[in-house]
């Protein structure tokens, strides 16, 4: 059975129990919602990769609320490591660390690193602060799926498999956070996400980017080189109106992600608006439940609204084209 509990003081204490007992419960953080367990204890990783389906060799995330909790996790702070932290915690970043031997392989998945990230989300923190020991989660969908933004979202995905979910409403960003290696300088951003290359330069961080983030190439985290989610229509991505209208011709009962400019004009036969006037950080937030609601309907293509790459541009193309089965080796 799996409780669902509106994320008050009540609920986050009483799922700070659950984790404490080695019992796995999903809760909100600003980027997607988590599925978490005490890092420390095996067995409960081990329901976390069951109840996804997840694939044994793709390490785990741990969460922190505070600074101090790092010291048994990792062997040493990289060089930048504490300008980044201190600059972008809690926030949602990742940072790749050189891990401790205490770590359970679970966790790491067999590597010598770690990744770590403190959220910013209000219960994700109270959840941490009370529980007191750090929690793994990844992102709590099914393995395949979009990652969930909602409480909805992972009721659909986990309902019977998990015990416990905390219900603290929409996500902020909506994607999954940047993951930066430290183990390298200059540091390697093997996910981007909305801490951008471009805010860690501004804080003279020199950053790169990971190479198999290219299509074709193998991607060095392990998570990225998974077929990631894709709808059962094919998704198509349109840069501008007119492009939408060209694909749209060809598709009379095709669907359109896109801001609700783009929806009054083309009046498409199914829509989901993303943003008002093309914002992207507001259509980064609303991509996973577009893509959910418009998989439940009946079309035979999706055309979604695509933007630059860069900024925030970077991580939403990132994720989209991969929806769209153009980026991550198939596996
Ligand atoms: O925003 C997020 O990061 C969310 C929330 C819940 O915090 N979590 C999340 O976790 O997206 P997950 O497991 O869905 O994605 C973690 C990514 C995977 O691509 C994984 O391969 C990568 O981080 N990763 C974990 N440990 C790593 C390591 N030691 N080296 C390289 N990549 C690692
Ligand atoms: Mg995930």
């Amino acid at each position: 059975m799996t409780i669902i509990k509106n994320a008050n003081d009540e609920a986050i204490c009483e799922a700070a129990t659950y984790l404490r007992e080695g019992r796995v419960v999903a809760f909100p953080t600003e980027t997607v919602y988590g599925l978490g367990a005490d890092a420390f204890n095996p067995e409960a990783i081990e329901t976390i990769f069951v109840a996804k389906g997840r694939p044994r060799d793709n390490p785990l995330i741990v969460h922190v609320q505070d600074l101090d909790e790092i010291d048994e996790l990792v062997t040493a702070w990289p060089q930048g490591a504490k300008q980044v932290a201190e600059a972008f915690w809690p926030g949602p970043l990742t940072l790749i660390f050189p891990a401790s031997p205490k770590v359970p392989r679970e966790i790491t998945a067999g590597l010598s690193t770690v990744a770590i990230r403190m959220p910013s989300h209000p219960v994700a923190r109270k959840l941490l602060k009370e529980a007191g020991i750090p929690v793994a989660a990844p992102s709590a969908n099914r393995s395949g799926r979009p990652s969930p933004t909602k409480a909805s979202h992972v009721w659909e995905d986990m309902e019977g498999r998990i015990p416990y979910i905390l219900d603290g409403g929409e996500t902020d960003v909506g994607l999954e956070s940047t993951v930066l290696d430290m183990t390298v300088w200059p540091p390697l951003i093997l996910r981007p996400g909305a801490v951008t290359a471009e805010m860690l330069e501004k804080r003279g961080v020199p950053v790169a980017m990971d190479p198999g983030l290219q299509p074709g190439e193998v991607p060095k985290s392990p998570g990225q080189k998974y077929r990631h989610y894709a709808p059962k229509a094919p998704v198509a991505v349109a840069m501008s109106l007119e492009e939408a209208q060209t694909l749209l011709a060809t598709h009379p009962d095709g669907a359109l992600l896109a801001s609700r400019k783009w929806i009054q004009e083309l009046s498409p036969a199914k829509c989901y608006p993303l943003s008002e006037h093309s914002d992207v950080k507001t259509s980064a937030a609303h991509l996973f439940d577009g893509l959910r609601t418009l998989d439940r309907e009946d079309v035979s293509l999706i055309v979604v609204q695509g933007f630059v790459k860069e900024e925030m541009g970077v991580a939403y193309m990132n994720r989209l084209l991969k929806a769209a089965g153009r980026e991550g080796k198939k596996q």
